[in-house]
């Protein structure tokens, strides 16, 4: 079973404490998805920045008052810090997980103002039976016409999701799906449908990052609703992954742990 999953920033990282992983629930989650393994789920692993990425970024922007060429190194080695706490904990539990920095194989197209990415070699490597890893990182423009982009975890899901066509994406976080009516109410909505533009917008409230640079949960939620409207049937779930066991339920395709998006 093909399946791919996020793992948010706030998840595996203390977000508001910089350079701060969660180390007890990254090997847990770990261990989760090594079982889900061992019981036939073909998983991809793309992790995002939280308070490393996210912060390394925000230093940038408040020193230059944009994300620069010179302050790409030390956003990478943020990301690839990171990285390589997950990856231990994976390749611990016997996962033949391998990593794939989105900057090696992404630029900017300055022209379109977009970021171009090759997967090739991670489809390949997919095929071959080994688990690649990725993560949100600092894309390099192909000129000096324009600045570094931050290419999102979740961008990169959904771009891999049109490639492999998994049975489900998991975006797993540290709350436990999507709310009604603001989290103080804490109740979440088991399904939403998406009929049209807008639908998850309306439905969910918001969360608040401190560092985030990426437009945090209703960015991620637009995108998600663009990807629903044009693969009518992609499942996506919205799982909190610091409940033991939603990470592993999630990845065998149980969508009663969290909120479960369709068309
Ligand atoms: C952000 O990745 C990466 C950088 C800031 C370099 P994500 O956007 O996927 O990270 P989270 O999940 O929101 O923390």
């Amino acid at each position: 079973m093909k399946a791919i999953i996020k793992l948010g920033g706030s998840l595996v990282t203390h977000k508001d404490r910089p350079f701060s992983p969660r180390k007890k629930v990254i090997k847990r989650i770990a261990m989760e998805i090594s079982n889900a393994i061992k019981e036939g789920v073909k998983p991809i692993i793309v992790h995002g920045g939280g308070s490393f990425g996210h912060y390394a970024a925000s230093q940038n922007i408040k020193e230059k008052g944009k994300l620069t060429i010179d302050g790409i190194p030390k956003i990478i080695y943020s990301m690839q810090t990171l990285n390589q706490i997950i990856l231990q904990a994976l390749v611990n539990h016997n996962v033949p997980a391998i990593p794939f920095p989105p900057h090696t194989f992404c630029r900017v197209s300055c022209k379109r103002k977009i970021i171009e990415c090759n997967y090739d070699s991670v489809i390949n490597s997919y095929n071959k039976g080994l688990v690649p890893v990725l993560y949100g990182d600092i894309i390099v423009p192909e000129n000096r016409v324009c600045d570094p982009l931050i290419l999102s975890g979740d961008d990169i899901v959904l771009d891999l999701a049109r490639k492999i066509t998994p049975s489900i994406v998991v975006y797993s976080m540290d709350v436990g799906g999507i709310y009604s009516g603001g989290l103080r109410e804490k109740r979440v909505i088991k399904r939403i449908k998406v009929t049209k533009k807008g639908v998850l917008r309306e439905k969910a409230s918001s969360t608040n990052n401190v560092y985030d640079v990426t437009h945090g949960f209703i960015g991620k939620l637009k995108k998600v609703e663009e990807f629903i409207l044009e693969t009518k049937n992609a499942r996506i779930l919205f799982v909190s992954g610091l409940r033991p066991n939603n990470i592993y339920r999630s990845l065998k395709g149980d969508t009663r742990v969290g909120t479960l998006v369709t068309a």
